[in-house]
């Protein structure tokens, strides 16, 4: 059975304007995905010191690209890199419009510390994307201040759902895991396919065919696991015969100081320099 799909054009009825800061590649992205969901570029304004092509494009077509006045905005989305934002975010507060929503992506960047940025009582979120956000397929955590509204919530996932699935905490202190796992997640996933190629050439194959091997097994096994309404565990468990060549490899990854074990740590590491570096 085929998971439920996301409502792909949330975005037509937003009355903007919106206020996207830093259009590199998670900024970028979510442009796409808005326009894809209706967003008319005439509701839009990026400011970016040096657009992309594809972005200079769209002031053809209405966005308002860096301009002189920024526009009182409906929401403000800030996608630069964190150690840009002690410059980029304290400009921001002009743009602030009655009402308005700002959310965050910048990794690692606190609520507090957008808050003393930004006018009193500004409701904002801080989201953590990953990259598949790139082909849409991105999963993003979103925790929101007490000033953020159902309505402004609701808006703040519609954003977010440009670029993949959307989940909420309620506690920000989660958000040092949250990076841990998905955030880092998919360079762990990578390794796995690097080390299942280096694997295969140990074991006779010849490097080409064991990388092909291991890139579309990771891939197609992925979108399995994107497509089935089966949990990991199960899915596992139907490739897995009791006493076949499957069960004889899971009994190594799964044994002492195995993938699990060395999963755990490896999370807790990077949940440990997570909150160190946040700020
Ligand atoms: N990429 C990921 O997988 C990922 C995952 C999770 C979270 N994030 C977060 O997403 C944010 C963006 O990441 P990214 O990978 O898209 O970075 P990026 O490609 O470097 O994009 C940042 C953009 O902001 C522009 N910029 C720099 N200073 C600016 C300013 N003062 N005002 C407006 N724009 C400015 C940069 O221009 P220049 O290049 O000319 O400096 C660049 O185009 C980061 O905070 C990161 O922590 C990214």
């Amino acid at each position: 059975m085929k998971r439920p799909g996301t409502n792909k054009r949330p975005l037509r009825l937003f009355s903007g304007p919106l206020l996207l800061v830093g259009a590199g590649k998670m900024g970028q992205a979510m442009l796409d995905g808005w326009l894809a969901r209706g967003l008319t570029p005439k509701k839009i304004a990026v400011v970016d010191p040096q657009p992309a092509k594809t972005v200079k494009a769209l002031a053809r077509r209405g966005l308002a690209l860096n301009p002189k006045k920024l526009p009182s905005a409906a929401a403000i989305v800030i996608a630069v890199k964190p150690q840009t934002a002690p410059d980029a975010v304290p400009p921001l507060a002009a743009a602030v419009g009655k009402g308005a929503l700002v959310v965050s992506i910048m990794a690692g960047r606190t609520l507090a510390f957008l808050e003393g940025k930004l006018p009193k009582g500004t409701a904002i979120v801080r989201a953590m994307p990953n990259t598949p956000a790139a082909i849409g397929r991105g999963i993003t955590v979103a925790v929101a201040n007490g000033r953020v509204s159902a309505k402004q919530r609701k808006l703040a996932s519609d954003l977010l759902a440009a670029i993949g699935t959307v989940e909420w905490v309620a506690d920000e202190s989660l958000m040092d895991a949250v990076t841990a796992v998905s955030g880092s997640g998919p360079a762990y996933v990578f390794l796995l396919a690097e080390a299942m190629t280096q694997a295969g050439v140990a074991a006779g194959l010849p490097p080409a065919l064991a990388a092909k091997l291991a890139r579309e097994t990771v891939a197609g096994s992925g979108e399995l696991l994107h497509r089935s309404a089966l949990d990991a565990a199960t899915l596992r468990q139907n490739v897995t015969s009791p006493g076949g060549t499957t069960a004889a490899a899971l009994e190594v990854l799964t044994g002492p100081g195995g993938l699990d074990a060395l999963l755990t740590k490896a999370v807790a590491a990077a949940t440990r320099r997570g909150r160190a570096l946040a700020g």
